[in-house]
């Protein structure tokens, strides 16, 4: 490592990008590499099994900030409470939203339901067929044209997202030995690796790579097909797992009353302001920040680990026990259970509700 680093030091770093650049001559090796191995090794995962651009759409938004585990089986509700873009356009965004629960990140679901209004609108139902179109719907940015179209319509547009710039600073020398690629660089530099013949395909090998084998921390460079090309070769700087920045207590109270076999169960739910920077005009049980005090032991009910965004969330959950201070509105309503499933309720509400045999 040490000697790598001297013999790069002298060498101007746009020389050392190309020369790190064995690939340079080797395009096409590196690319037939990559291919090949994903080829092999890819998971087995609904959405590589068409070419339908909603499917792969849809995908492509919920696998945002999302690990590909949690959204299996909202894919697959999803798809069937929407099967193509004008059942999704048809729909109201409560619905889209309800459906969206326990994905997070909720903006994502409002510009889904925006995006299928537009394409059944301006474009008859049908997805425009190249990058440049794609980028002008709403919700989607420059990856998310850039995969769809390299997927769906084998158009040679190269994407980068978290796995893929990781893989290419690796490859290339990142900062522990003096070269950190501009984000301009980064996409650069994917383009020009890019498969023409197979697009979708190398850019989900890419993908694919940083999210199995190219790892953030102890990646698995004995299995990595493309190693023979990469300058840092399994020396890899230690990188601190990033922090979780925030840690909050909650306690929310759970009140249902059963329809005594009539199945008219009801349960109480307070709405979220539809002003709330935070999943607004969402449903969820009535909370605080602060304990009842006294709190009797009685009520206590059940803990949860819940995370949204930055912040861990240690959530005490009470029965019927009134939480401090709380204004008439934040007691909330009684909501029909059979009603659930079509209304938004938070990811955290879902849970508790499921954990208590509600829902
Ligand atoms: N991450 C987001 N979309 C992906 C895909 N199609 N393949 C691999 N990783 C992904």
């Amino acid at each position: 490592m040490m000697m790598m680093m001297r013999v790069l030091d002298s060498i101007p770093v746009e020389t050392r990008c190309a020369a790190s650049l064995a690939i340079g001559k080797n395009v096409a090796a590196f690319r037939r590499a990559v291919l090949s191995w994903y080829d092999h090794h890819r998971r087995d995962l609904p959405w590589r099994q068409t070419r339908d651009p909603y499917r792969i759409w849809l995908s492509e938004i919920m696998l945002q900030q999302t690990r590909v585990a949690a959204v299996l089986e909202h894919y697959r509700v999803f798809l069937e409470r929407f099967p193509n873009v004008e059942v999704l356009a048809a729909a109201s965004e409560d619905a889209v939203l309800a459906a969206w629960s326990g994905l997070g990140y909720y903006r994502r679901a409002r510009m889904l339901h925006r995006c299928a209004r537009q394409v059944a609108r301006q474009h008859g139902g049908c997805f425009p067929q190249n990058s440049e179109a794609l980028l002008a719907l709403p919700g989607i940015g420059r990856y998310t044209a850039a995969a769809i179209a390299s997927i769906a319509f084998a158009e040679s547009v190269a994407v980068v997202d978290g796995n893929v710039e990781r893989v290419l600073q690796r490859l290339i020398g990142n900062k522990s030995i003096g070269i950190n690629l501009t984000t301009a660089q980064t996409w650069q530099h994917a383009q020009t690796f890019l498969s023409n013949s197979r697009p979708g395909d190398f850019n989900q090998g890419m993908m694919e790579l940083g999210a199995t084998v190219c790892v953030p921390r102890a990646p698995h460079c004995p299995m990595c097909p493309v190693r023979k090309w990469c300058v840092t070769r399994g020396e890899v700087p230690r990188t601190e797992p990033p922090s979780r920045q925030k840690k909050k207590q909650i306690w929310c109270v759970l009140e249902s009353r059963d329809g005594n076999g009539s199945g008219n169960g009801k349960v109480r739910l307070v709405q979220r302001p539809r002003q709330a920077s935070l999943m607004p005009g969402m449903w969820e049980l009535p909370q605080s920040s602060e304990p009842p005090r006294p709190l009797p032991a009685s009520a206590r009910w059940r803990t949860f680990r819940h995370s949204i965004t930055i912040t861990d969330y240690t959530v005490h959950v009470l029965r019927n026990t009134p939480l401090p201070d709380s204004p008439a509105a934040a007691k909330g309503t009684w909501i029909a259970i059979d009603r659930i499933p079509r209304i938004p309720i938070t990811g955290l509400t879902r849970k508790i509700l499921k954990a208590s045999g509600i829902i």
